[in-house]
C-alpha cells in the first residue's frame, strides 16, 4: 500500500529505505535502456559503471534492512516511476542523432533524486544511532553524488561545445 499509516520515526524510515529499493530497481531498468539508446561510447561507459555502482547500491540497501533486524521489503517511489516514465517518453519523441541530450537530462533528474533520497536516509539513519547503516547510505549517497558530476560534466561539454548532433547510420 502506499500511504500506509507510519506511527514511528523507524516506521517512517523503513518505508524510505523500501522506497529507496524500488527506487533503484527502477535505475537500473532505466540505465540498461540508455544504454541501448545512446549514441556516445563515452556515455554508454558511464552508463554501464553506474548499472554497476546500482547493484551495489541495492545491496547496501538490504544490506541496511538486515542490520535493522528487518527483510529486505520493496515500498513504491512514485518520485522516480515519474521520473524514469518521462525519460521513456521523451526517448521516443527525440531524433535519434540528438537523443543524447535527453538521456543525459534523465540521468540528472535522477541522480538529484536519488541525493535527496539518501541525504534523509543519512541523517535519519544518524538520528537512531544506527552507524553501519549510516554508513552504508552515505556511500550510496557519495557514489550517486561522484555520478552526477561526472554526468553534469559531459552534459556542459556536449551543450555548450560539440553539441548533440551526430552522424548516424
Ligand atoms: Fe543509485
Ligand atoms: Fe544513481
Amino acid at each position: 500500500m502506499l500511504f500506509e499509516k507510519l506511527n514511528t520515526p523507524e516506521e517512517i524510515f523503513s518505508f524510505k529505505l523500501g522506497s529507496a529499493l524500488s527506487m533503484e530497481n527502477t535505475v537500473l531498468d532505466s540505465l540498461q535502456d540508455m544504454q541501448k539508446e545512446t549514441n556516445r561510447d563515452e556515455i554508454r561507459a558511464l552508463l554501464a559503471q553506474h548499472e554497476e555502482d546500482t547493484r551495489q547500491h541495492i545491496a547496501n540497501i538490504e544490506q541496511s534492512f538486515r542490520q535493522l533486524g528487518e527483510e529486505p521489503d520493496d515500498k513504491p517511489d512514485l518520485a522516480m516511476e515519474a521520473i524514469a516514465k518521462e525519460g521513456k517518453a521523451m526517448l521516443k519523441k527525440i531524433d535519434d542523432e540528438i537523443v543524447d541530450a535527453g538521456i543525459l537530462a534523465a540521468a540528472i533528474d535522477t541522480e538529484h533524486h536519488e541525493i535527496a533520497v539518501y541525504e534523509v536516509l543519512v541523517t535519519n539513519a544518524e538520528a537512531r544511532g544506527a552507524i553501519e547503516v549510516a554508513t552504508l547510505m552515505r556511500q550510496n549517497l557519495e557514489s550517486e553524488q561522484r555520478t552526477l558530476d561526472a554526468v553534469k560534466a559531459v552534459e556542459e561539454r556536449i551543450a555548450k561545445g560539440e553539441g548533440y548532433a551526430v552522424a548516424t547510420a
